[in-house]
């Protein structure tokens, strides 16, 4: 797998650029090192050859003392240098993670639902990890070493240009060499943080699922899928292992051909009496000194491979573009609002349609009751009216706009739907309505509760809006609901979804319910989905769904003196089914 230069700079650019001062302050560190750590190698080659010269013994105390100061200097440059380093990696990473985390909570439904939690998880924790050895040791010390790298070839040339030459191709083959085996070790990382993040999300789902598991007796199948991650696992982790062995026997292999090739050379040179013994020195250290580059070179191709693999999967995740896109300017008035569906058309897959041109309109205030067999598509409609999906054909509109052309927030104000699964939040009764929106006053809960009929059953709590969900107070199906109601009412939509629980509650709940939903719907538009006749007396229109498509609609009245009519029919088969 090639990964294009253009992805690192582009993330690097995209996240050192905030901190410009920083990462400046960094390169001039970086680069005093190496001027240090070149230089040093020549005051020795000065204080050898000027001992064998005889040179007075003052001159060679100061060079001695020269060399210590700059160690000392240098080491000193070194430790600062990491603390920068470390500190701008971090600071980039947490950019870049909260960038990611919103990036994902804005791509659209059709994205998450091909993804477990536990993919994302992978993804904005163990992937942006990866990431933050990239910014932080790779990207800086790689210059630095680069730079070390330069300098020592260059002194070699000021030393003798054959020196220079040697090493230079030396150092050329070695990166090359070790270059080309990072791409054989980076495909099979790839293919094992891939499968680790299948892992993870197995897992996850498996822990969520794990009452229905018990329950069904599938411990069994569960445990074979394990097994088949497990075993799916191992070869690919061994062969990722192999390919860094690789690596690094290549490295050590090079190195000591680099290192043979620096003796002969300035064995041969001394000889002919080109180098100074001091010199020889000198070719000796600088290539120790250019061993260090080549080598970190290397290990930092390692860090590369794992963050490759993270860039690739990160920059893919952030060029994905929510199919929603949010580019409405219109805004709606207050109060309810008319929905028109028209020849609306839709499916999750594409060929594979779940709407098959529905027409329906519900004018501003009305209550539109909706009925019809499980999979008839009754709650793909009521995603549709906040754009969870787009529409594939036709037409959608509220309050005389189509959809895409309001703001996506303002729709989401503008409509609220009441799931058929409650989803709690672990947290207070307050945070559960707010959704930790602190600047809602406690008065205007209370009004709502009070608003809904709820004021008695917010009494009921044992600490009122404090109580703790979760911990201390379970709600039933039913208090999940009201508290639902709530959260919706608390915002004012001009249109309600609401898609009726199956699940029975008892006879108080129930009642509770009623007088909720008959104070929420008040002075709105509302599109109900109704498992039970009786939830729908107060409906003015009716639509009956079978496989995605509107097979009756009317006012309720006229549908039910039709004896003919599906609705009737229904009414006479519910009415029954209560009566046994
Ligand atoms: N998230 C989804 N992804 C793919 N298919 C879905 C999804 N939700 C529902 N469907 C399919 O769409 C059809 C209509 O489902 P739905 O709108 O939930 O019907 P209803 O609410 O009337 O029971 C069904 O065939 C269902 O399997
Ligand atoms: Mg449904």
């Amino acid at each position: 797998m090639k990964i294009p230069l253009g992805q690192y700079l582009n993330l690097l650019s995209r996240y050192l650029a905030a901190q410009k001062p920083r990462v400046a302050l960094l390169f001039a560190l970086l680069i005093s090192g190496v001027l240090l750590q070149v230089g040093n190698p020549q005051i020795v080659r000065a204080f050898i050859d000027g001992a064998l010269d005889g040179e007075p013994q003052s001159r060679l105390l100061v060079l001695a003392a020269l060399f210590i100061l700059f160690a000392a200097i240098s080491q000193l440059l070194a430790v600062l240098a990491t603390y920068l380093s470390e500190t701008v990696g971090w600071t980039a990473t947490n950019a870049l993670r909260s960038d990611f985390a919103e990036h994902l909570l804005r791509l659209d439904m059709s994205f998450h639902k091909t993804r477990t939690p536990g993919e994302m998880i992978q993804r904005i924790d163990g992937d942006v990890d990866g990431l933050s050895n990239f910014f932080s040791q790779f990207a800086l010390a790689l210059c630095g070493n680069l730079l070390l790298l330069i300098g020592v070839l260059f002194f070699l040339f000021l030393e003798d240009w054959r020196l220079g030459v040697a090493l230079g191709l030396f150092a050329l083959l070695a990166l090359t060499v070790l270059f080309s085996l990072r791409s054989f070790a980076v495909s099979r990382w790839i293919a094992l943080r891939e499968v680790t993040a299948q892992f993870y999300g197995f897992v996850g789902e498996q822990l969520a699922g794990t009452e229905d598991i018990r329950a069904n007796g599938a411990r069994p199948y569960s445990m074979t899928r394990f097994h088949e991650q497990l075993r799916h696992w191992l070869p690919l982790s061994i062969s990722s292992g192999l390919g860094f062995a690789w690596l690094w026997i290549a490295s050590l292999s090079v190195f000591t051909v680099g290192h043979t090739v620096a003796l002969l050379a300035s064995f041969y040179l001394w000889q002919q009496g080109d180098l100074s013994i001091g010199s020889v020195y000198l070719v000796f250290h600088y290539t120790e000194l250019l061993r260090r580059p080549i080598e970190q070179i290397r290990e930092q191709m390692q860090e590369l491979q794992s963050a490759s693999a993270s860039i690739a999967r990160v920059d893919g995740l952030l060029q994905i573009e929510s199919k929603i896109r949010d580019e409405g300017r219109i805004t709606l008035p207050d109060g309810p609002l008319a929905v028109e569906f028209e020849g609306v058309s839709f499916g999750y897959e594409p060929d594979d349609p779940v709407l098959n041109g529905v027409s329906l309109s519900v004018e501003p205030g009305q209550f539109l009751g909706l009925v019809g067999r499980t999979g008839s598509g009754k709650t793909t409609l009521g995603r549709l009216l906040v754009r969870l999906y787009d529409i594939d054909d036709g037409r959608l509109t509220l309050g005389g706009h189509p959809l895409a052309e309001l703001p996506l927030s303002h729709l989401r104000d503008r409509v609220g739907v009441v799931s058929q699964d409650i989803q709690l939040l672990e947290g207070s009764v307050r945070n559960n309505l707010t959704f930790f929106d602190e600047s809602i006053p406690d008065e205007r809960l209370v009004r709502a509760l009070d608003g809904l009929g709820l004021g008695g059953w917010l009494e009921s709590l044992p600490d009122g809006l404090d109580t703790e969900l979760g911990t201390n107070w379970r709600l039933s199906a039913g208090e999940a609901q009201l508290l639902a109601y709530a959260r919706v009412f608390l915002r004012d939509p001009g249109l309600i979804v609401l898609d009726e629980a199956t699940s029975r509650l008892d006879p108080a709940t129930q009642r509770l319910i009623e007088v909720a939903v008959a104070n929420l719907l008040r002075g709105r538009t509302a599109i109900v989905v109704a498992h039970r006749l009786t939830t729908l007396e107060d409906a003015d229109v009716i639509a009956v769904m079978e496989d995605g498509s509107v097979i009756e609609a009317g006012p309720r009245q006229a549908l039910l003196a039709d004896q003919t009519s599906r609705f009737a029919s229904l009414y006479r088969r519910d009415a029954e089914a209560s009566l046994t």
